[in-house]
């Protein structure tokens, strides 16, 4: 796919296809109603007797314009242009990609970079647009016998801003959006990835390529003898069932002159959950491939920041390993001394991301960090209560929780806070441990789960993502999605505007 930003006059764009905006009640945007004017008032017409008023979700592809020299105009309806935010711009270009991918369109001109969306500039929507972009047109075909996609035809997408002074905003934009689509198609290709293909060994492969791209990404890799010399028993006690050795990779870029305490992104790498001992019933277990989404995120965000330049210092810690049932499992009950030096009752085995992440929170001190966000697919009771939609926020430290609810809101990929109150800390009372690995009772699931990370987090502002509902979408088009990369990649950002 390439992307170009320019500006220029619409009838004289000699694409496939052109594509324009028409606000609610045929409000004409400047692009259509000069070709509006040069087609003799063509297109007012046309939208009446075709009954398309300029709600968003309606579309209408034109073949035969006249002083165009475009072969084809679609036409998107782009709603009120007085309430035309965020979330409305992106529905606007997601429906213009669906549109220009039914019509078999190869090449396209856009003008929809132009609108005028509430509190945000040039450089946003070209953003946004490419990021959408990208993200309608991936797909994972690298097990499939034949490679090339039968359906993506759009090839080449040139990105219109209004005026010649909007260009430099525009092409501010265009390197931004590319970085970041580049971050969420890596996350997703780790993670469609099949687990017998994505291994903590591959996984510990794919972070040396990444350090080998960027100089500025320096990676280590420790093996479980180096885990098991720094304590780190509650990670081990989900690898010993499984064939698989366990990683645990860490990336240190530097971005930022000095020793400025880094933001520390930890991911949640399972590769494959089967639940171990307690293991999981047969159906869509296959999706389990994607309890490693939390890993990914972080190559992700690593790969689009590092693309990017980020003036900042951050550290990614990838705790990867396989939860899988067989002679060496742990067992209901076993108990495990953390890093931390708390003991842990694994009453069940299926609970096993947090027994990993314990680990690499507690690993997470010795970088002095800023900030520890983690991102897992932690709990099915978050899917329960959030649904697909929203990613569930917790933290420690309230300023945190906002900044990453307010960067999730600019991106489009949402966090919604769930509470962290002491008072759901009985449930994960043990009577032999310090601590049980489940809640009692199904109450809460997310925010036990939660509370037991918060265990280890003491000691420094710490946010956790329980991304169980939106890593992925399952059904026919199962597929990751690459979240939460541009939720903190857009809170990455915001902490360097706000550092000057
Ligand atoms: N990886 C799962 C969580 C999960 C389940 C994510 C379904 C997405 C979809 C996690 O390791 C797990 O199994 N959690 C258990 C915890 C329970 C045993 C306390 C769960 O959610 O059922
Ligand atoms: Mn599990
Ligand atoms: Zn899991």
């Amino acid at each position: 796919m390439e992307y170009t930003v320019k500006t220029g006059a619409p009838a004289k764009q000699r694409v496939p296809c052109l594509v324009l905006g028409i606000h609610e009640k045929r409000v004409l945007t400047p692009p259509a109603q000069t070709i509006n004017e040069i087609s003799n008032g063509y297109l007012d017409s046309l939208l009446r007797k075709a009954g398309m008023t300029g709600k968003v979700g309606q579309s209408l592809m034109l073949h035969e314009t006249p002083g165009l020299a475009a072969e084809r105009l679609l036409l998107i309806g782009c709603g009120k242009e007085r309430t035309l935010d965020e979330q409305q711009y992106r529905k606007i270009i997601t429906h213009s990609i669906k549109q220009l991918n039914a019509a078999d369109v190869t090449v396209a001109a856009s003008y929809l970079p132009g609108l005028n969306v509430r509190s945000q500039d040039c450089a946003w929507c070209v953003e946004q647009a490419i990021r959408i972009v990208a993200h309608e047109q991936y797909k994972f075909n690298d097990f499939k016998r034949d490679r090339r996609s039968p359906d993506a035809a759009l090839a080449r997408m040139v990105l219109l801003v209004p005026a010649r002074r909007d260009l430099p905003q525009g092409e501010l934009g265009r390197i931004r959006g590319t970085a970041l689509a580049r971050g969420v198609k890596l996350a997703r290709d780790l993670a469609n990835r099949p687990a017998n293909a994505c291994t903590p060994t591959y996984l510990a492969e794919q972070a040396q390529a990444l350090g080998e791209t960027f100089s500025s990404v320096k990676v280590k890799v420790l093996t479980e003898e180096k885990m098991k010399k720094l304590g780190m028993n509650s990670l081990l006690s989900v690898s010993q069932g499984s064939a698989e050795p366990a990683r645990l990779i860490t990336f240190q870029y530097k971005g930022e002159k000095g020793s400025k305490p880094p933001v520390v992104i930890v991911g949640k790498g399972v590769t494959f959950d089967t639940g171990g001992i307690s293991i999981k019933p047969a159906a869509a277990m296959d999706e389990m491939k994607f309890d490693m989404c939390g890993a990914a995120a972080v190559f992700g965000v690593v790969a689009a920041v590092a693309a990017m330049q980020l003036p900042i210092n951050l550290v990614g810690v990838v705790p990867a390993t396989e939860n899988m049932p067989g002679s060496r499992a742990t067992k209901p009950g076993d108990i495990f001394t953390s890093m931390s030096g708390q003991t842990v009752e694994v009453l069940n085995t299926d609970a096993e991301g947090r027994l990993i992440l314990c680990d690499a929170l507690t690993y997470s001190e010795r970088f002095n960090p800023a900030v520890v966000i983690d991102v897992a697919t932690l709990t099915g009771a978050c899917v329960v209560a959030l649904g697909k939609h929203a990613t569930g926020l917790f933290s420690n430290h309230e300023p945190l929780a906002r900044e990453l609810l307010r960067a999730g809101a600019v991106a489009g990929d949402r966090a919604w806070q769930l509470p962290l109150w002491e008072d759901y800390e009985k449930q994960l009372d043990s009577p032999f441990a310090d601590i049980a690995n489940i809640g009692s009772g199904r109450d809460a699931g997310a925010v036990t789960a939660a509370c037991f990370l918060g265990k280890f987090a003491r000691d420094y502002q710490w946010a956790h993502l329980d991304i169980a509902g939106t890593a992925w979408v399952s059904g026919k088009n199962k597929c990751a999605t690459g979240r939460p990369v541009p939720l903190l990649v857009q809170y990455l950002r915001n902490r360097c505007a706000a550092q000057g």
